[in-house]
């Protein structure tokens, strides 16, 4: 027997893909497949920067990175802060002493989500977990003297979502990093000393199943030795089977290297793409991180919320919704109201998302704006506006005889009228129920 189960095993192993690190090689690895099916996650934008809590996770650099200085973040320095202060000294006031990890994942787990993805390390280089590799400008070293990144891992897990990490590539200030830049990228220094060492440290404590790659863009990914770490993420990382990346892996990567595509931040294309994408996007439009004098109508409504959603879906994208918490340790309560109030939806409307297609058309406009998805011979027509009489008239669809039509969640078929023999359909309308998401979808049972 146990010779039997070497044996197998051994071939297993040998008809298991190898990824060589080269793009061509790793752009063929299909995507695992949890992650198209999912279609919801939610970003998380907490470090340091939460701290200040102005402008946007920016802010250092804004106020000391680039020339010249942006006048906005200096003047609220020395109008605020001690001369000399530094944003260092930021890191011992991020407390997070609100913080509940079972709380949050509530939260995301309520929201309909299916994953969560945890900025643990952004543009400033302060790490959310006790990384050997950043000394002093971690959270168990400094701030919280916790690990965010793994206490997080354990709450989001518990309930069944997948995990995954953000890590920024480049650090504004690190000085090895400001070293290999200013050797024109022909000097590894920061990224054989730190990034690597780091990344593949991180990989191994806390097997994310997606890594969120981003600040690639000012040196091309043989600095950032990209295809050798994906390399030996496909084939030897215990994620190897269920990790997903996106691709910031180096100048000129997005849009056309790596896992999915997020292309550029909040992208929103006018057609079908071709590859597996995800837009990104926050509730509050003006920041990913915790800004303290955000204004509700800076941030996404619920129903705006709805309709990016359900056209991400329809274009065969995923949507991951960015909130950013306090230095506290808490989700906003307007962060949280929409996070419900799109799981309320979703508790009704999920089967036209969770799994679905992009369908044959992916919208029409003809009485109100409509977003197809499907699944098999089910196609689902999201109204993202609520008709003005009690018809809807859907051209794309084909009905046949025995077609039959409902509104997800109500089980009585509508009644229906065909527009024109080679296609379309006039869907007689019950009251639509009240909901603050402003969508309501139609189930089509079609034959073809
Ligand atoms: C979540 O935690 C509870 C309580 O500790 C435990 O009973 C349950 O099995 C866990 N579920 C998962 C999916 O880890
Ligand atoms: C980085 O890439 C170079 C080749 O480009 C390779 O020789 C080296 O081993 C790589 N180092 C790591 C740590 O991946
Ligand atoms: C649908 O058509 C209406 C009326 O022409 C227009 O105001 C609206 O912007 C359109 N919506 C979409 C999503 O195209």
């Amino acid at each position: 027997m146990l010779t039997v189960f070497v044996v197998v095993v051994a071939l297993v192993s040998q008809t298991a893909a190898h990824y060589t690190p080269d793009w061509t090689s790793l752009d063929a690895r299909p995507l695992p497949s949890w992650y198209d099916e999912a279609k919801l996650g939610i970003f998380i934008h907490w470090g340091v920067f939460s701290v200040p809590g102005f402008g946007s996770e920016w802010f250092w650099w804004h106020w000391q990175g680039q020339q010249p200085p942006d006048q906005k973040y200096v003047n609220y320095m020395s109008q605020n802060y001690p001369p000399g202060f530094t944003y260092p000294e930021f890191a011992r006031q991020f407390h997070a002493q609100f913080f509940n990890p079972d709380e949050w994942a509530d939260i995301f787990k309520a929201s309909g989500a299916k994953y969560v993805v945890l900025t643990a390390k952004h543009h400033e280089g302060f790490t959310n977990w006790e990384s050997p590799n950043s000394w002093n400008w971690n959270s168990v070293d400094t701030g919280p003297h916790r690990d965010l990144v793994g206490d997080l891992a354990e709450a989001v897990r518990n309930r069944s979502l997948h995990y995954g990490l953000y890590n920024s590539l480049y650090e504004w200030f690190h000085p090895l990093y400001l070293i290999d830049k200013k050797n024109g990228f022909k000097t590894q220094e920061f990224v054989l000393q730190k990034l690597l060492p780091e990344l593949y440290n991180m990989v191994v404590r806390y097997r994310p199943e997606v890594i969120w790659s981003d600040g690639d863009w000012e040196a091309p990914d043989t600095y950032w030795n990209s295809t050798e770490f994906l390399a030996w993420l496909y084939n030897d990382s215990p994620v190897k089977d269920t990790v997903v990346t996106n691709d910031r892996w180096g100048a000129g990567c997005a849009c056309k290297h790596g896992g999915y595509y997020n292309c550029e931040d909040k992208y929103t294309p006018g057609q079908l793409p071709t590859h597996k994408w995800e837009k990104c996007t926050s509730v509050d439009t003006l920041s990913w991180g915790y800004r303290r004098n955000m204004k509700m109508n800076e941030l996404l409504p619920l129903a705006a919320i709805i309709e990016d959603l359900v056209r991400t879906v329809a274009f065969g994208g995923n949507y991951l919704l960015n909130v950013g918490p306090t230095p506290d340790g808490m989700i906003p309560p307007l962060f949280e109201e929409r996070l419900r109030g799109l799981g309320d939806w979703l508790e009704v409307n999920g089967q036209a998302i969770y799994s679905s297609k992009p369908w044959r058309v992916q919208s029409e406009n003809t009485t109100v704006p409509v977003w197809y998805t499907s699944k098999g011979l089910t196609v689902y027509a999201i109204l993202t506006a609520k008709p003005p009489m009690s018809t809807v008239k859907l051209l794309a669809p084909k009905a046949s005889a025995i077609t039959q039509v409902f509104l997800v969640g109500n089980p009585t078929p509508l009644s229906w009228a065909p527009v024109n023999p080679g296609g379309g359909l006039v869907v007689l309308l019950p009251e639509l129920p009240y909901t603050p998401a402003q969508a309501w979808t139609l189930e089509l049972d079609l034959v073809q």
